[in-house]
């Protein structure tokens, strides 16, 4: 009798035991569930350093860029600046050295400013601002220069540097307009538009006899 008794407890205990098994089961595949949570993760991140990159690497061709560019938007984005500069011909220093003319100046040489060593060193590597410099420097200036005191997180959109980088010509920029070159421009994205172009013009004068 007592026999049958333990008998039911054993085989409830052992149900028990294999509820238990099961759950775990459950469980981990509840945790391996997750696991591809994290890759997927994982190519977002991917997908926005990519995004990243892609502002960092094409430099534009500025021979094409700049004469189209838009002085008002440029303006404009000089709202972000203006706390420490001023534009204007013969304007005082400030937070930051007056900018006039700084296009096509030695950087770290505006009168009367007291720059960082990092600047003024800039300076003694990189005869002039020009567009490249500008455009690589206003989009992270700590990063691209090193202890400058200028602490503007920078210009992240390609086109408000540019934009910026023509307002900042017109006013008392001394440095010419490169020649519009756009081959020069981010070359692996050229390559395939190059190849596509005789393809095209090709195609078209056999397709015309032919229709
Ligand atoms: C918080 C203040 C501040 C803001 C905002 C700021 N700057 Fe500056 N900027 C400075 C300072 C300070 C320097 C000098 C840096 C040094 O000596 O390291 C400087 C230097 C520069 C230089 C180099 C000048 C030269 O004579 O070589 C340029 C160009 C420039 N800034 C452009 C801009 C533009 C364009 C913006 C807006 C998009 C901007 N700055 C926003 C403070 C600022």
């Amino acid at each position: 009798m007592s026999n049958l008794t333990f008998n039911k407890i054993a085989g409830a205990g052992l149900a028990t035991a294999l509820a238990i098994v099961g759950l775990r089961e459950v469980t981990t595949g509840l945790f391996s569930a997750e696991a591809p949570a994290k890759p997927g993760y994982l190519i977002e991140a991917t997908i926005e350093g990519g995004e990243g990159a892609a502002a960092v690497d094409v430099i534009p061709d500025f021979g094409t860029v700049i004469p189209v560019a838009d002085l008002k938007a440029g303006e404009a984005v000089f709202a972000k600046c203006q706390s420490c500069h001023n534009v204007a011909n013969g304007g005082a220093n400030g937070t930051g050295p007056n900018l006039w003319g700084v296009v096509g100046q030695k950087p770290g040489s505006h009168a009367g400013f007291a720059y960082s060593a990092a600047m003024t060193d800039f300076g003694t590597k990189q005869a002039v601002w020009d567009d490249a410099h500008m455009y690589e420097f206003l989009k992270a200036p700590q990063k691209y220069i090193s202890g400058t005191k200028m602490s503007f997180v920078g210009l992240k959109k390609s086109e408000d540097r540019v934009n910026m980088i023509a307002y900042l010509r017109a006013q008392g920029g001394t440095l010419p307009l490169p020649i519009a070159n756009p081959a020069a421009a981010a070359p692996a994205a050229a390559a395939p538009v190059a190849g596509a172009v005789p393809a095209a013009p090709a195609e078209t004068p056999a397709a015309k006899p032919a229709a």
